[in-house]
């Protein structure tokens, strides 16, 4: 209790730091005027210390990323950004330009990696800054007098293979983006892998897993609840709301945590299972809160024949592409991780 309000103090000092100080000032957070690039062994630090943005490497050490992880777990990384083109050494540098654009720079000095930050039809800012915010999510901001704050670019509506708290997965109608999970190519690679997880948005939302152009599993239809495969989703909710937005730009399923709530993310797996992972602050491990696919008696008939078969789960969200395997209990599960 003590140390959450000490870690509240000080993401508020942050806070206000952040809104009184001139542009030009370098902080944890923040790329701006006052620090425009990050280098290897560099960071960004979320105001509250949840996240972290920097340079990791999931597996072999000459592969380089830029990603955002849970502070508390490097091994929980939520986002990429060069993904599909690692870096070769630890020369690498990002960083933002007076437009708001990121670039992941190697050694030297060609672009690895940039964001697609656009400028909203107000013209070209004048000044512009990044910051990560407590959220996890890495946000470019007007800096100028034009517009202040507005979000030019945001690494949620980019996601890899992890939905977090305030994260989308669906559609905007109007512009035709896509919020979608593509799973990694290997637990140390994430290299866009085989499966995808997006959802459909012609009639009721419902949520679909693919491989490759299989499609392998659906919710079932929102029905203003839950998933209609998927009642059980009703059962956590005193610590993770579950919400369909449907409005003119945006058709997509969010989850939100409540302040009680453990750290939690929705990972999609090399073999396309959908987990829950709830973190364990005191074991400091992530449990499995719930996956899916749930069990053989899913409505989905091809699931089925891929999925998971656990009736002991207790709530599973999404079902996945999953082939060759049929675990029967969370055990069994993590064996499959270790042998996969
Ligand atoms: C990064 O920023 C520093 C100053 O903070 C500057 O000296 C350096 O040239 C920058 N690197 C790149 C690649 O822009
Ligand atoms: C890393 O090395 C590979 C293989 O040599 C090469 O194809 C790739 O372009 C290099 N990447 C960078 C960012 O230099
Ligand atoms: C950036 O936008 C262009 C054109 O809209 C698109 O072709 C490209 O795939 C986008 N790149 C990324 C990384 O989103
Ligand atoms: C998510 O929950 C937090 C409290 O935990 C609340 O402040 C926030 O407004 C909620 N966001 C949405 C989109 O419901």
């Amino acid at each position: 209790m003590f140390l959450n309000l000490r870690l509240m103090l000080v993401s508020v000092l942050f806070l206000s730091l952040g809104s009184t100080s001139a542009r030009g000032v370098a902080s944890l957070d923040t790329l701006n005027d006052g620090r425009r690039n990050i280098t290897d062994g560099q960071m960004l630090v979320s105001a509250g210390g949840s996240f972290t943005l920097g340079f990791f490497s999931p597996g072999e050490l000459n592969r380089r990323y830029v990603g955002i992880w849970f502070s508390a777990s490097m091994d929980a990384v939520v986002w990429v950004a060069n993904r599909d083109s690692p870096l070769n050494d630890t020369a690498g540098v990002l960083e933002i330009d007076g437009a708001g654009r990121l670039f992941l720079l190697d050694g030297s000095g060609l672009t690895v990696w940039s964001s697609n930050t656009t400028t909203g039809g107000s013209g070209t800012p004048s000044s512009a800054a990044a910051q990560l915010l407590e959220s996890g999510n890495l946000v470019v901001v007007r800096d100028d007098d034009e517009s202040n704050g507005a979000v030019l670019w945001q690494s949620f509506d980019h996601p890899s293979n992890t939905l977090i708290a305030g994260m989308r997965l669906g559609r905007n109608p109007q512009t035709g983006a896509e919020w979608s999970l593509r799973s990694w190519r290997s637990p140390d690679n994430p290299a866009t892998g085989d499966c995808r997880r997006a959802m459909n948005t012609r009639g009721l939302p419902d949520c679909v897993s693919w491989r490759g152009d299989a499609k392998k599993y659906r919710t079932g239809p929102w029905n203003g609840l839950w998933f209609s495969g998927v009642p059980e989703m009703a059962s956590y909710s005193d610590m993770f709301t579950n919400q369909v937005v449907v409005r003119p730009d945006e058709v997509a399923y969010v989850f939100n945590a409540t302040a009680a709530a453990p750290f939690s993310r929705l990972v999609l797996s090399e073999a396309g299972v959908i987990q829950r992972l709830a973190w364990d602050g005191g074991s400091r491990v992530w449990n499995v809160f719930a996956q899916a696919p749930r069990d053989v008696c899913d409505d989905y008939a091809k699931c089925s024949a891929f999925g998971l078969c656990n009736v002991n789960t207790a709530a599973t969200l999404f079902c996945g592409c999953v082939q060759g395997y049929v675990p029967v209990s969370p055990a069994h599960w993590s064996m499959r991780e270790a042998a996969a």
